[in-house]
């Protein structure tokens, strides 16, 4: 059996699993018992000052006869009292020392507030502090959340506030709805943070009902933006990871968040950098025991593999996610239809004709027969087609030999004399 156990800046956990800061950690009853199912961490609900929460909250998009494809949230930070969470966080650590326990903190952007809040919840023993710099409704209205979260400046200088008094590991929770997610990621790394952790949620709004015309999730007749969250942000997510994991002037670790259901969500996450994973929407939909399967899953997966530590595999994939300018234009692959599997529904034909590049034809063999074939000196190798096929193994795209040695656009520009990627001066438009 592989060692699951984790380091995240000093933090430790007997496996990477945590839970995020929501709903499921909102109280020390809740949190025990996720313990209890094996769960490596907890990131407490978010601590802070007293606020009122409305009803209703949430809402979903459920795709395919998938529930909770996309989950949405208008909840704001712990609506408990500070004192209440700090005795069952000091309850919590004393019966589970070896699980770690991160206080999720958001007050004022006040040099004093962050100093008070710190050290209370210091106090009763968090083995670390997640500042959230992300939630995207109701406290962002009064300064705090992503309205700090989405400006580096107050990012760093609020996370440099904090690192002027905290004794244990600094995380910086980041929010995605930003433009260019390293800026705010680098402000924390400049500010002192320990580790950063991404993403909160993505700002949404869910439907419109067609017969009251009232927005989804509604308020008495009024909506507002929500949260969005669960597997349909998880590639916004791992792309967000990966940019701050390749940045070169962001050394610090990441702990990965946003549409983790399994175990193999939680490895793609570990490849493209996080040193740990964070989860909410699996669990407010399945319950804590989806621990048991990912901590299985993960050890045999790490067995097959001969890998010894789950630390191993941490940013094993970085170095394969650059930019456009550095692909190969010369690498090619084409698509190739078998025939054995294919079951004639022509989905393929369809999108390739109407949306592709109209290289797949129909034919008709000596016996009558229909079938598809794909014209390869005219296929550009787009994947449409075998995405769209209903049927694993009837499509495969095949790497083909290229005429021509490996070029990537970057080289093609300095080959052709232009040295900058981009041709055009966009300060002379
Ligand atoms: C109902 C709800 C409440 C949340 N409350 C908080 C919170 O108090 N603090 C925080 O940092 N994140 C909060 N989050 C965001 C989650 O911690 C997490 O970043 C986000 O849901 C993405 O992970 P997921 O796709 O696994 O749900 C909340 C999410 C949901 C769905």
């Amino acid at each position: 059996m592989a060692d699951l156990s984790i380091n995240l800046a000093g933090i430790k956990s007997p496996n990477p699993f945590w839970l995020a800061s929501a709903p499921p950690t909102n109280s020390g009853y809740q949190v025990q018992r996720a313990f209890e199912a094996g769960w490596g961490g907890a990131v407490w609900k978010t601590l802070g000052e007293p606020i009122l929460n409305v009803s209703s909250r949430f809402a979903a998009i459920s795709f395919n006869g998938q529930r909770v494809m996309g989950f949405n949230n208008i909840e704001l930070i712990t609506d408990r009292p500070l004192e209440e969470n700090l005795k069952e966080i000091y309850e919590t650590k004393k019966r589970f020392p070896d699980r770690a326990v991160v206080a999720s903190l958001m007050v004022e952007p006040k040099r004093e507030k962050w100093h008070e809040i710190v050290k209370r919840v210091e106090d009763v023993g968090v083995d670390g502090l997640e500042l959230n710099f992300g939630c995207p409704h109701g406290m962002a209205e009064r300064g705090m959340g992503s309205a700090s979260g989405q400006v580096p400046e107050l990012v760093e200088r609020q996370t440099y506030w904090v690192k002027e008094v905290a004794r244990t590991p600094v995380i910086v929770k980041l929010t995605p709805n930003i433009t260019d997610i390293t800026a705010t990621a680098e402000a924390a790394a400049q500010g002192g943070a320990d580790a950063i952790s991404l993403i909160n949620t993505i700002n949404s709004l869910m439907g419109v009902d067609l017969d009251t015309w009232n927005t989804i999730p509604h308020v008495a007749g009024k909506g507002a933006h929500g949260g969005y969250c669960g597997p349909a942000v998880k590639p916004i997510a791992l792309n967000m990871v990966a940019e701050c994991a390749r940045h070169p002037r962001i050394r610090i670790p990441i702990s990965g968040i946003g549409g983790i259901s399994n175990w193999r969500d939680a490895v793609e996450f570990m490849l493209m950098g996080a040193t740990g994973v964070q989860v909410c929407t699996a669990v407010m939909h399945h319950g804590f025991r989806i621990i048991e399967d990912m901590i299985e899953g993960l050890n045999h997966y790490l067995d097959e593999k001969g890998i010894a530590s789950v630390m191993d595999i941490v940013g094993k994939s970085v170095s394969k996610y650059s930019d456009w300018g550095d692909l190969d234009l010369n690498y090619k692959v084409v698509a190739r239809i078998h025939r054995e599997h294919c079951i004639q529904c022509n989905k393929c034909y369809i999108s390739c004709e109407d949306a592709s590049h109209q290289c797949i034809e129909r034919l008709v063999d000596e016996n009558g027969k229909e079938y598809l074939k794909v014209r390869e000196e005219d296929c550009v190798g787009c994947n449409l087609c075998s995405i769209v096929c209903p049927v694993d193994g009837a499509i495969e795209m095949v790497e083909v030999p290229s005429e021509h040695p490996p070029m990537t656009w970057n080289e093609r520009q300095v080959a052709l004399g232009r040295l900058s990627g981009c041709s055009v001066d966009i300060k002379s438009l």
